[in-house]
C-alpha cells in the first residue's frame, strides 16, 4: 500500500467514525427533547395566563356571573357564541352561530372583526404563538 493510499483510507474510517458519532448524539438530542417537551408545555401555559392578564383580563373574568365590557369566560369551551346572560353581545355575535372550542378561538382571536363582522371586541392577537398560548391557557383553566 503506498502512503497516499494508506491517507485515503484513514480518512474515510474517520469520516465513518464522524457519522456515527452525530447519529449517537442525534439521538441523545432527541431524547433530551422528548423530555424537555413537557417542561415546553407548562411555560407556554404560564405564558398563556400572563397574556391573558394582559391583554383579555381588563374586560373577561374568568369567574362565573362576573361580566366585564365583556362576558365571563368560564365555562367558554363548547358555549354558544353570546349566550351568556346579562353580558351585552353585538347582535352579530349572538346570531353567529359559533361554538367555541380551540379552532374558532383561534379564527376569532386572530382577527375578531374580520370573523365576525359587526362584533364589539376589537382587539386580536395576531401573533399565532401567543394566541395558541392563550387558547391552551383557557382550555386548561376554569373557561372548561
Ligand atoms: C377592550 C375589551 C376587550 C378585550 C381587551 C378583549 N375582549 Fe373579548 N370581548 C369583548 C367584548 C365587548 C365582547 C363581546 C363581543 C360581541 O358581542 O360582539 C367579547 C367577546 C369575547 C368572546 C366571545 C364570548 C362569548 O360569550 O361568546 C371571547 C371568546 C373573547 N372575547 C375572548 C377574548 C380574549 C381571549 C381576549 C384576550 C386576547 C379578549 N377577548 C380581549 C371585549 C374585550
Amino acid at each position: 500500500m503506498s502512503h497516499s493510499q494508506a491517507t485515503t483510507r484513514n480518512r474515510a474510517i474517520s469520516a465513518g467514525v464522524a457519522t456515527a458519532f452525530l447519529a449517537t448524539s442525534l439521538a441523545a438530542l432527541l431524547a433530551a427533547g422528548g423530555l424537555l417537551l413537557p417542561v415546553a408545555a407548562s411555560a407556554q401555559q404560564a405564558d398563556g395566563e400572563r397574556l391573558f392578564r394582559q391583554r383579555c383580563g381588563a374586560c373577561h373574568s374568568l369567574e362565573p356571573g362576573q361580566n366585564r365590557a365583556g362576558p365571563h369566560l368560564s365555562g367558554l369551551i363548547g358555549r354558544q357564541a353570546g349566550s351568556v346572560e346579562g353580558a351585552r353581545y353585538s347582535a352579530a355575535l349572538r346570531e353567529s352561530a359559533i361554538v367555541w372550542d380551540s379552532g374558532t378561538l383561534d379564527a376569532f382571536l386572530t382577527a375578531p372583526r374580520q370573523r365576525v363582522p359587526g362584533t364589539s371586541m376589537t382587539v386580536g392577537v395576531p401573533n399565532a404563538a401567543q394566541r395558541a398560548a392563550i387558547i391552551l391557557y383557557l382550555e386548561g383553566t376554569g373557561a372548561l
